[in-house]
């Protein structure tokens, strides 16, 4: 068992209510996040409570709401955004509806820094600001704390009643200083206790393993990434590695390299699919297709592997590499729960998750946390410190088209037919790609909030021929474009470790596309991008140099035409291509 949270975040809805908790860990305080109508009694033993931000308005109906008694209950509470117009709103200030609302930076002028939950704030400091509504008039006993030139009421507070409430994100990086925003509600307000170190959780989540297996055994479906590592690598100290079984499914979709990665985790037994994932998607060039009839795929094995050795035996306890983000659904983790489901489908599965017959020993951790436990175990700093790569593998990363349909020219640039996905609002919607002639990720952020139908912007580093000389080429998934992936994959990632890049980027993606001639029937696109946490994700251009040697070694291998760089932002682009 975790300790019992000295901080609560109250989910609002916000994609941000993890990132404020995950914060306040970094601090040293254990922080859970609990759905924000969570009845007051139940939060009594937190010694502060945050609710977070969320895209509702105070005025919607059935909008995101906490129960009035916390502010009553003598506790600190510190309301971020959405949470600031809620604790306004309820304890009787004015909240405005915003027309066009307020997004990024904006500059913020403290006037009360005698107040702990300000001290050593003063001035003027930049602020990261993400709202449409504001505070027009606090609650009666409130005074404004703070301002920005668009926002009168930017922090407000009742110090004697310890509330608090901030408009901007102090969680956020581009608010300066938001670190200690959140340090002086935690420790200077709250008096919370500096004593959360989730490497010193080893021996408990061992204990807790133990407790939960009993006298039985543990199998693991294993992906090669770091959650399912480490929980394998915990389960085995806990139980010895005589109890504990995991198994990593070959798709024939992995990078180079991968399966001989997996087997050096070591204690894992490799189940080899990879004419069964193959043969399955032979022919196939519709996106959604691809990736039913990989799911599929994994829920046939995961089954062949479960009958075979006899894993429904009532001797037998599911392990899985959940994590915290993953078991709460919000706003902002639907998402994470989603991409789940492949391995939840298989209906044995679901029978040992309905009764009880599963251990998830880091679901109360968050993925920073999880590497800092696995460092304690002395896993590898290659394994811990990867960029999370997709389930369904290069499947989604190797674009196929039915083919004959024309490279366009518009007055933007070129309008390149290939159904690439993105986000618009909360669905995924399929489109064509547009290629423009600048690196330039403004120009992209421009063409694709202004042209419909296009959600993703690309522009070529080098091309074998003019792009307008290129057409996309009838392609699947064929052996050949799978390997021609795997050796650009390569290829950059082994530059971008070199060059020390890839710790700068959040995720790589590198992607084929089946633009070119008849000579060169592929190009390759990459997709470096920052993002904390994935939901939203930013694309970053890197330094010239290593962009040319990238190409140069891309270039080497046979039937490529040209190489993009992808300049969207998620949204309204995704991260993957498919
Ligand atoms: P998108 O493309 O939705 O990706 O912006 C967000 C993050 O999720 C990963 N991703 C997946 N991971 N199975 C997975 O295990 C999937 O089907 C899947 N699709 C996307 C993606 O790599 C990125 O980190």
């Amino acid at each position: 068992m975790n300790p019992n949270p000295q901080i609560i975040v109250l989910d609002a809805g916000g994609q941000y209510c993890h990132l404020e908790a995950r914060k306040v860990r970094d601090l040293g305080v254990y922080a859970e996040v609990r759905p924000s109508e969570t009845p007051a009694a139940e939060l009594a033993g937190a010694k502060g409570l945050i609710v977070s931000g969320g895209p509702g308005s105070v005025y919607d109906a059935g909008s995101p709401t906490v129960d009035p008694a916390i502010f009553s209950s003598g506790q600190a509470v510190l309301g971020i955004c959405y949470g600031l117009q809620l604790m306004a709103h309820l304890l009787g200030g004015e909240v405005r509806r915003g027309e066009k609302g307020e997004y990024g930076m904006a500059t913020l002028e403290l006037d009360d820094t005698s107040d702990p939950m300000f001290d050593g704030l003063g001035g003027s400091r930049q602020i990261w600001m993400s709202h449409r509504d504001l505070v027009g008039r606090p609650p009666e006993g409130f005074s404004v704390a703070g301002r920005t030139a668009t926002c009168a009421v930017a922090a407000m507070a009742a110090r004697e009643r310890r509330l608090y409430g901030v408009q901007f994100h102090p969680e956020v990086v581009h608010t300066a200083h938001g670190q200690e925003y959140l340090a002086n509600f935690v420790f200077r307000v709250c008096g919370c206790v500096a004593d959360w170190d989730p490497r010193h959780r080893v021996p408990a989540i061992e204990q807790e393993i133990r407790d939960a297996v009993g006298h039985r055994k543990v199998f693991f479906f294993v992906s090669g990434g770091v959650d399912s590592s480490v929980a394998f690598r915990l389960s085995t100290r806990a139980l010895g590695a005589e109890r504990v079984r995991g198994v990593y499914v070959d798709t024939g979709l992995m990078r180079e390299g991968e399966t001989d990665f997996v087997r050096g985790i070591g204690g894992l037994a490799v189940e080899d699919a990879r004419e069964l994932f193959l043969g399955a998607l032979t022919g196939v060039t519709d996106p959604e297709q691809k990736r039913h009839i990989i799911g599929e795929a994994f829920v046939r094995v995961q089954e062949r592997v479960i009958e075979r050795e006899r894993l429904m035996d009532a001797d037998w306890v599911l392990g899985q590499g959940t994590i915290y983000p993953d078991t709460i659904e919000s706003g902002g983790t639907a998402k994470a729960a989603l991409i789940k489901t492949h391995h939840n489908r298989v209906a044995g599965i679901q029978k040992l998750i309905e009764s009880g017959r599963i251990v998830e020993p880091l679901r109360y951790f968050y993925k920073d946390e999880v590497r800092q436990v696995g460092r304690e175990l002395g896993l590898p700093a290659e394994l811990l410190d990867r960029h999370p790569f997709p389930g369904p593998g290069l499947a989604i990363r190797c674009l196929c088209a039915p083919g004959g349909a024309e490279v366009e020219t518009i007055l933007e640039g070129l309008l390149i037919p290939i159904r690439s996905v993105g986000v618009q609002g909360d669905s995924r919607s399929y489109a064509p790609v547009l290629a423009i002639d600048a690196l330039d990720t403004g120009r992209a952020t421009e063409l694709t909030n202004r042209l419909r139908n296009v959600n993703r912007v690309i522009a070529p580093v080098e091309t074998r021929v003019p792009v307008d000389r290129m057409a996309v080429r009838a392609s699947c998934l064929t052996a050949e474009r799978l390997a021609r992936l795997r050796r650009a994959d390569a290829a950059v990632r082994r530059l971008s470790h070199e060059s020390g890049y890839d710790r700068q980027v959040w995720q790589f993606p590198v992607i084929l596309i089946p633009l070119g001639t008849a000579d060169a029937p592929d190009s390759v696109v990459l997709r470096p991008v920052d993002s904390v946490d994935g939901m939203t994700a930013q694309s970053v251009v890197m330094d010239a140099g290593l962009l040319r040697k990238m190409c140069a070694a891309i270039f080497e291998i046979e039937g490529v035409a040209g190489v993009f760089y992808d300049l969207t932002h998620k949204p309204p682009g995704t991260i993957e291509w498919e």
